[in-house]
């Protein structure tokens, strides 16, 4: 029996990665699309053979529906997925989970007290570099992590959503967070789940340098950000956060260790390079790295889906959601007090 899919929100997100990698999969199905964009939400129901609703309660009410993908704004994740999950659906949530630690704990105990799986697109992780980055780590061969530095920086979210510069991603009641949420959270996530440990401790400097909305002002939320993070175990790290790289798009991580360093995304023919301390190199060819301008399979929808067939619960689930976006909310609250803040 293939998962039967609905998702809420028809933007960017769901045409280019839910959509596809649903009817990619023949153990899932798309059956149902939401968005309250009329022409937008037919033209891709008619493409796929797809259920149209502008109203997402009204495909909650779809017996059909088996899981939901929530993918509008930020400031719409925690109450759809609530309201999925209480419709006995299981539900993939777009990061960041929510904008308040409060809603993301409401969707933890939506999803505990529906015994319905709540999956967070944190896919960073399933990358084929970091998934052969975490392998090298847990062989042991560089001893332990020390530092590390992480980037992820494009041209910003314009050139990206469906509704361009006039999108919520630039408006502060929708969005919330800037690029600290929307890139950093990936990264927040990334690195927690490497290096296998928590982050106790964040401060940042956020600042909105270029980003102006349709009326020519700046934006409410930040555009660069700079963080500095340590972890449970004393490793020191740096996150640099970027809508306003108008180059090719950055997404490394150089993690310095005991016995040499790790680099990943750093070099575009091997996405994965280890530098031993007696000079040795190790270059590894993995898959590519999704970009806004090349998308590539992100494996979220079919992890979901191979939970659901198994009833096994998703590895990244909500509680690791609410884990990387504390980190990211903990960033924001340090930078606004210009402090180092203690995490959790
Ligand atoms: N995991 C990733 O790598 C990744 C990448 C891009 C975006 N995202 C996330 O996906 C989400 C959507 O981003 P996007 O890039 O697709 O944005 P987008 O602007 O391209 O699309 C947003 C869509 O949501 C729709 N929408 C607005 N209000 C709605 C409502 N009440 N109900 C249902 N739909 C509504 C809009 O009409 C639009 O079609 C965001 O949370 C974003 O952070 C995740």
């Amino acid at each position: 029996m293939p998962v039967k899919y609905g998702v809420i929100g028809c933007g960017a997100i769901a045409q280019r990665r839910h959509i596809p990698e649903c009817i990619a999969n023949p153990e899932s199905k798309l059956v149902a699309l939401a968005d309250p964009v009329r022409e937008r939400v037919d033209e891709l129901a008619g493409k796929h053979g797809a259920k149209a609703y502008t109203d997402y309660k009204e495909m909650l009410k779809d017996p059909n529906v088996d899981a939901v993908v929530v993918a509008g704004p930020n400031s719409l994740h925690a109450q759809q997925s609530i309201d999925a999950l209480n419709a006995g659906k299981h539900v993939l949530c777009e990061k960041p989970m929510a904008t308040t630690r409060d809603d993301a704990k409401a969707m933890l105990e939506a999803a505990k007290k529906n015994k319905k799986f709540l999956m967070i697109g944190l896919n960073q992780r399933l990358m084929p570099a970091h998934v052969k980055a975490k392998k090298i780590l847990q062989s042991g061969v560089l001893g332990n992590v020390l530092s590390f530095r992480t980037a992820f920086q494009h041209p910003g979210p314009e050139g990206w959503s469906v509704d361009a510069g006039k999108s919520w991603f630039f408006k502060k009641g929708q969005a919330f967070m800037g690029v600290t949420g929307d890139l950093g959270v990936h990264k927040a996530d990334l690195l927690r789940w490497l290096l296998g440990q928590e982050f106790t401790e964040v401060t940042g400097v956020l600042s909105t340098l270029d980003k102006r909305d349709p009326e020519g002002n700046l934006i409410e939320l930040d555009d660069n950000a700079y963080l500095v993070l340590k972890t449970a175990g004393g490793i020191l790290g740096s996150m640099i956060l970027s809508w306003t790289n108008y180059g090719a798009e950055e997404n490394y991580t150089v993690l310095l260790c005991q016995n040499g360093v790790l680099s990943l995304g750093t070099d575009t023919t091997y996405g994965v390079i280890v530098d031993y301390r007696n000079g040795e190199r190790e270059l590894h060819k993995v898959g590519e790295m999704s970009t806004n301008t090349k998308q590539v399979g992100s494996g979220i929808i079919d992890a979901l889906t191979h939970s659901i067939a198994t009833n096994t619960p998703p590895s990244i689930d909500g509680v690791e959601g609410y884990k990387s976006l504390d980190v990211i909310l903990t960033a924001m609250e340090a930078a606004k007090e210009g402090k180092m803040k203690k995490i959790g």
